[in-house]
């Protein structure tokens, strides 16, 4: 099978790893992949957004699967596009048909869908600048801290929390006004839970499902969880409070009213559905869903699972997802991300990477690099998540940090605490 592989962080570089190991692959295309990615297939040059020069590349070179790693080409609705084509509609799409990325692209809507099949959320109301009063007699009903969430995409700035309820009031009143553009038309405005933050993957052919390893990221850029936010500093599975008998209830309570409400509403769902779950006591909560793998949390759970993955993806495709091998590493992973100084806020590129030959044991997943005469340098503010195994994940950790120490670039900043709210 020839497979293209759509997107260029660390996310893609980790899929692009698993898949290459499959006897089912024919040729690898990442677009555009990064200069980890090249390990793995060939990177192509191809503009994402334009469906048609996409078309263009899948028939020329006899593509048999495409995967969609981030969220906006399936808002986009890249799988529609190919189910209305002739010549593309029997090549599958790994990622959802627009109808259900909007469980990512409208949070108004996700909540609606939760509410609707009673899975567990935070009380919440949606509110427009036509209602901008009522959101405001909403906030002043609920309790600090106030959280309030830009309906659309927003690059994963669109959720502010703020203690203070004129703060809040103000910040209302300012993403209604376009501060997100679009994304911010619709508000919602939602209850604070207080818990414990864990992503659960879950893959479906639309009929059944499969749950993968739980992970848990570290999104602030300072340790002891401070600081701005972040894509993701690190990840570590599985995960240790997610014992069993929680995973159950995450099972019966959140995914198997997901897949059935999914089916209810007409959705035909062939993908991955991605869980912020919280747990508050022993209950899980849902805080979002997305409708692809998150990053960096994909680089410690793919390499956590031992069978073929391009196999699953099939089955996926062919809605056999029942039949399909799904065997779990019992070994833990973490990844620790090597950032770029000054990121979150600016940074610069193009500084040299050096060391990469030097680390030992860990699986270094490119995430913002590119190949610039024959060095590999910086080209983004996540630059590289360095992988381990581990018998524990704090083991892992150990081995990630060892590498992180190694590797070195002008600026280079990484946390040296991933996992350390689980000891
Ligand atoms: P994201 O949607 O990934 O930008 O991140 C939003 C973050 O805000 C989550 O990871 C949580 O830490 C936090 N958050 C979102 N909703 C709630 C909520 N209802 N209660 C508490 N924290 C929340
Ligand atoms: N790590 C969170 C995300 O990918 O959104």
């Amino acid at each position: 099978m020839n497979v293209l592989l759509i997107g260029s962080g660390g996310r893609e570089n980790a899929l692009a790893w698993k898949i290459s190991q499959s006897p089912l692959l024919g040729k690898l295309f990442i677009a555009p992949g990064n200069a980890g990615t090249i390990n793995f297939g060939e990177n192509v040059n191809l503009n994402t957004k334009n469906f048609l020069d996409i078309k263009g590349f899948v028939l020329n070179n006899n593509i048999d699967l495409v995967f969609v790693g981030p969220e906006q080409p399936l808002v986009d609705g890249i799988h529609d596009f190919f189910l209305a084509d002739n010549e593309l509609y029997k090549i599958p799409v790994i990622g959802p048909v627009k109808a259900g990325a909007i469980l990512e692209g409208s949070k108004d809507f996700a909540k609606q869908f939760m509410q609707k099949y009673h899975i567990p959320t935070a009380r919440y109301k949606t509110f427009t600048r036509e209602t901008l009063s009522d959101g405001f007699t909403f906030l002043e009903k609920l309790k600090a801290p106030y959280v309030l969430k830009a309906d659309g995409l927003a690059a994963g700035k669109g959720v502010i929390i703020l203690n203070d309820l004129n703060e809040a009031k103000e910040a209302l009143n300012e993403m209604l006004n376009g501060q997100f553009g679009q994304a911010s038309s619709k508000v919602v405005i939602e209850e604070f839970l207080k818990g414990i933050e864990l992503s659960v993957f879950v893959i479906t052919d639309g009929k059944t499902y499969k749950i993968l390893p739980e992970a848990k990221d570290y999104k602030r850029i300072g340790e002891g969880d401070t600081g701005l936010n972040t894509g993701g500093m690190g990840a570590v599975s599985p995960v240790t409070f997610a014992d069993n008998a929680f995973m159950k209830k995450v099972e019966n309570m959140v995914i198997i009213p997901t897949i059935e409400g999914l089916k209810k509403e007409g959705i035909h769902y062939k993908g991955f559905i991605f869980l912020g779950l919280i747990k508050v006591d022993s209950e899980p909560y849902v805080i979002e869903y997305n409708v692809r793998l998150g990053d960096p949390e994909t680089e410690v759970v793919i390499p956590r699972i031992k069978s073929d993955f391009l196999d699953l993806l099939s089955h996926v495709a062919n809605e056999t997802l029942n039949n399909a091998n799904f065997e779990v590493d019992i070994r833990a992973t973490s990844t620790v991300m090597l950032v770029s100084g000054g990121y979150p806020g600016n940074y610069a590129n193009g500084k040299i990477i050096r060391n990469l030959d030097l680390a030992k044991n860990s699986l270094l997943f490119h995430a913002g690099t590119k190949s610039e005469d024959s060095n590999t340098v910086t080209n983004g503010g996540r630059v590289i998540s360095i992988t381990s195994y581990g018998a524990n994940i704090f083991d892992a950790v150990q081995i990630s940090l060892k590498n992180a120490e190694i590797i070195d670039f002008e600026g280079k900043y990484y946390r040296k605490d991933i996992g350390f709210d689980l000891k």
